[in-house]
């Protein structure tokens, strides 16, 4: 899988791309993540990429020609391309495990205050919000999608049956974990894992999990 990414700070992704799983993914060729300045699109001599918005109000609005021109370079037929954007649907779960079925992910990052409309429209197959509040700019919203989608390609994750049995995969939030040791300024684990009963246990998670998600998430599935 690839994932090229169109941004005004690229120098944001240096640790996340490098650190962890993450990065030896990407060393050993299992995904394949580029970061693009978009500054290299900009225009005119000063490079730029924003305007004062039509209509007037506050702020900068990004234009489309650097947007459009760096997304035309990266783009194929393959390419799923996606603005991240606090007006976008909701990323979840199961749009996490679609967007990992993609062959080549284009991602753009929007920043100030907002990206002139003809990119959403025209441009972009899909606008997508990481949650209901609003960051300086998609850059860390284009990281969680980079992270969150890496996990579903074959060989990112170390050990694939704990994507399996995973929080959210079957609308659940995860059971509580313990390790050692057994007792600890008082608390003990819970007498039922240190039982070495695997359907006990097996029970004993689920129920968990049927729990935390009751208190916690009545709005799942
Ligand atoms: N850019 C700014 N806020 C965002 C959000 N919540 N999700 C995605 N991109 C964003």
């Amino acid at each position: 899988m690839r994932i090229d990414i169109v941004t005004l700070f690229p120098r944001m992704f240096d640790s996340v791309l490098n650190a962890s799983l993450l990065g030896r993914a990407i060393e050993s060729g299992t995904l394949e993540v580029k970061v693009h300045d978009l500054r290299a699109h900009g225009l005119g001599k000063h490079r730029s990429v924003d305007d004062e918005p039509y209509g007037g109000g506050a702020g900068m609005v990004m234009r489309p020609e650097p947007i459009f021109d760096a997304v035309e370079e990266i783009r194929d037929e393959q390419s799923h391309v996606v603005l991240l954007s606090p007006r976008g649907s909701l990323l979840r779960h199961d749009g996490v495990a679609r967007l990992a079925e993609r062959e080549h992910i284009i991602l753009i990052c929007g920043r100030y205050e907002g990206v002139d409309e003809r990119v959403a429209e025209f441009l972009a197959d899909a606008e997508l919000s990481i949650g209901d509040y609003v960051l300086a700019g998609g850059e860390l919203a284009a990281m969680v999608v980079v992270e969150s989608v890496s996990r579903f390609v074959p060989g990112v994750m170390g050990n694939m049956t704990s994507l399996e049995s995973e929080s959210h995969s079957q609308g659940l939030l995860e059971y509580p974990q313990y390790t050692r040791p057994a007792q600890y300024r008082g608390h003990s684990v819970p007498e039922v894992l240190l039982s070495g009963h695997h359907g006990e246990v097996d029970r004993w998670r689920r129920a968990q999990s049927d729990r935390v998600t009751r208190e916690r998430r009545p709005d799942f599935s």
